[in-house]
């Protein structure tokens, strides 16, 4: 059992406070995120939307705190999806701004913090300033060892499989391969999620029960959580929720226990 009480990120020791139990041999490895809800807590405030995304941010900083201190080795959050480009402009403006906006302010702690950036996702259509920020915090933090914090931006898990259906049928049509070659490994390997193993835990907040075209693949045997919490209001005490729930849960991956 690990007991989790003290802070090692000092800005948010206050949201350090409390205790609780788990099992240290069953923390999730991968824990991938549907930030969902910011718009909803923003309209409940009378605030714009991109209050509640700029609010999400905050979010973002608290949970990966707290999945560091956690010793989950791998965290992938949803900051946007290839549909969410059917938004209006100003708030598509703002969602492309917030990876610069969140860099400039976290990314030196993150460097320090031997944090990993990753980003999975297609760079077509990003502006230049959130392809830069991004590939900054990436460089800046290739040789960290820590926790893997993988942005999914502008990812669409049905293009991603798409893709990979094309990979296949090219080097077959090339004879560099043949259909006994198409292994559920190969396939694995080709997703934008090479080399890191398939989420374990994966949490939506806002109250919606559905995947949105997020690691459909690699979701096949991940445990899911939801809660109706909007993700500005998401951080340590939800992400210990959502794990001890996962450490009362059998993973049986079709098999019996
Ligand atoms: C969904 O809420 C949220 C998004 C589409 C964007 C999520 C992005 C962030 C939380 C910021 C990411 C931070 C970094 C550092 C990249 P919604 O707008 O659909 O909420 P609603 O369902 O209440 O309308």
């Amino acid at each position: 059992m690990i007991r989790l009480f003290r802070p090692r990120w000092k800005q948010d020791r206050k949201d350090l406070q409390q205790s609780v139990s788990l099992q240290k041999d069953n923390i999730p490895q991968h824990v991938a995120v549907i930030m969902d809800g910011n718009g909803r807590w923003a309209n409940r405030r009378g605030m714009p939307r991109v209050l509640g995304h700029q609010n999400g941010m905050k979010a973002v900083k608290r949970t990966t705190i707290a999945a560091d201190e956690l010793g989950i080795r791998y965290l992938t959050l949803y900051a946007f999806s290839t549909e969410n480009w059917k938004r209006p402009k100003d708030e598509v403006d703002y969602l492309m701004k917030i990876p610069q906006e969140f860099l400039a302010i976290e990314l030196d702690e993150l460097v320090e913090k031997n944090v990993q950036v990753r980003m999975m996702g297609y760079t077509d259509g990003l502006p230049k300033h959130t392809i830069a920020a991004m590939e900054e915090a990436v460089r800046r933090t290739e040789n960290n060892t820590g926790l893997v914090l993988n942005f999914a931006l502008n990812y669409g898990s049905r293009r991603e499989i798409t893709d990979v259906v094309k990979k296949a049928i090219d080097e077959i049509g090339a004879g560099r391969f043949s259909e006994q070659d198409i292994t559920e490994d190969w396939v694995s390997s080709k997703l934008m999620t090479a080399g890191l193993p398939d989420p374990d835990l994966l949490i939506r907040t806002g109250g919606e029960l559905r995947l949105s075209n997020f690691m459909l693949w690699q979701m096949a045997y991940g445990e899911l959580w939801f809660t109706d919490v909007y993700w500005p209001e998401f951080g340590r005490e939800q992400l210990l929720e959502a794990v001890a729930e996962y450490q009362r849960r059998t993973r049986r991956y079709g098999g019996l226990s």
